[in-house]
């Protein structure tokens, strides 16, 4: 546990994150990273349909406290969704809504998240709402409240580690939806602390969505939850047109071969870009052995920085221990 709360406290660090902007793809976040641009990015994707693969693309960025930065933000996105109607690869957007501004202001936030989603919706492209840390939650929840009023090419996550997890994929019924365990640390006055408990609680809300019929995507490198749901949905007679397995770009890959293989929709999240550090350090958080993925290119090409930066990490790790940690 105390390794999870070290990474995630080092994903908040604003000074190591601008060092890994700078520096990153020199150490090796290209095998978790599919790009730092929009070309490389679409490369990536056409090797993964090649593979019978679709995509959820995520223009990495997170927790954005400048208007500057989140219309970046925005206009970067509108250029994915051009490039996903130009090439037409089969991916569709994966987006965080503090990326947009939400931390900026609501109603900023919803103008630039409305102009993503009417240009996708013109293009037939959906668009994922990814779920972040509580804090977020409800307003983002606000935010599709509002846009699906208008448009119907939306969905969204349901992160089974929260208590209120079996009310919200009530409410949202209807949404195509991405269930997962959770990535954030959160209190344990609203959140299960407990691996198994989490599991549980993932294993019932994969059940109700798929017996409710529709779309759901299962997001999860968990063999075993992956072989429960096979047996599931054979047992419950659920077509393999109304559910996909979903996991990250770099991790599992045989894996994911293999389940396209054997004629399951199959969705990888491709993150690009050079905002990188804290969707890793996240990985991280969930699984130190990921860190293998890091070495690897670290030693395939020779080079020492990272373990310079791992070093300085560590030592600021060390020196803000103790700290509340959001
Ligand atoms: P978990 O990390 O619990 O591992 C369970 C077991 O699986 C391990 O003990 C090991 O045996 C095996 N395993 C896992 N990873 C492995 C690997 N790389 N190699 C070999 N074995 C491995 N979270 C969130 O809060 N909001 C979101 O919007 C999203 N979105 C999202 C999209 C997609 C496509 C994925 C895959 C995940 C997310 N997540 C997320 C993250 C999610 O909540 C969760 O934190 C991670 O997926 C880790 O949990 P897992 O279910 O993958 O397995």
């Amino acid at each position: 546990m105390w390794l999870k709360n070290f990474f995630i406290g080092l994903s908040q660090n604003q000074m190591l994150n601008k060092a890994a902007q700078r520096y990153g793809f020199k150490l090796g976040a290209q095998s978790v990273v599919a790009g730092t641009n929009v070309d490389e990015m679409i490369e990536s994707v056409k090797q993964l349909n090649a593979q019978g693969i679709s995509a959820t693309i995520d223009n990495l960025g997170e927790f954005v406290f400048e208007e500057e930065e989140a219309l970046k933000a925005k206009e970067q996105i509108l250029s994915v969704i051009e490039a996903i109607h130009k090439h037409a690869i089969d991916a569709h957007i994966s987006l965080k809504p503090t990326q947009l501004g939400l931390d900026i202001h609501y109603d900023f936030c919803l103008q630039n998240l409305r102009e993503i989603v009417s240009k996708a919706h013109k293009y037939n492209i959906f668009i994922n709402f990814d779920m972040e840390d509580y804090g977020h939650l409800q307003p983002s929840f606000d935010l599709i409240d509002a846009l699906s009023k208008d448009y119907d090419n939306i969905g969204t996550v349901i992160q089974a580690y929260f208590f209120r997890a079996e009310d919200d994929i009530k409410k949202y019924k209807d949404f195509r939806l991405r269930i997962v365990k959770g990535a954030y640390k959160e209190a344990p006055e609203v959140a299960y602390q407990d691996k198994a408990e989490i599991d549980e609680n993932f294993i019932r809300l994969i059940q109700y969505h798929l017996l409710n019929g529709k779309f759901t995507s299962i997001a999860t490198h968990d063999h075993r939850i992956i072989n429960y749901v096979k047996k599931f949905v054979e047992e419950n007679q659920i077509s393999k047109e109304k559910f996909e397995f979903q996991m990250l770009y770099g991790f599992r890959k045989d894996m994911q071969i293999d389940l396209a293989k054997a004629g399951y929709n199959f969705c990888t999240y491709v993150p690009f870009g050079t905002d990188w550090y804290g969707y890793f350090m996240r990985r991280l958080a969930e699984r130190p052995q990921n860190l293998n993925l890091f070495f690897k290119q670290v030693f395939n090409k020779k080079t020492n920085t990272f373990i310079g930066i791992g070093l300085g990490a560590f030592l600021l790790g060390r020196l803000t221990k103790g700290k509340k940690q959001k």
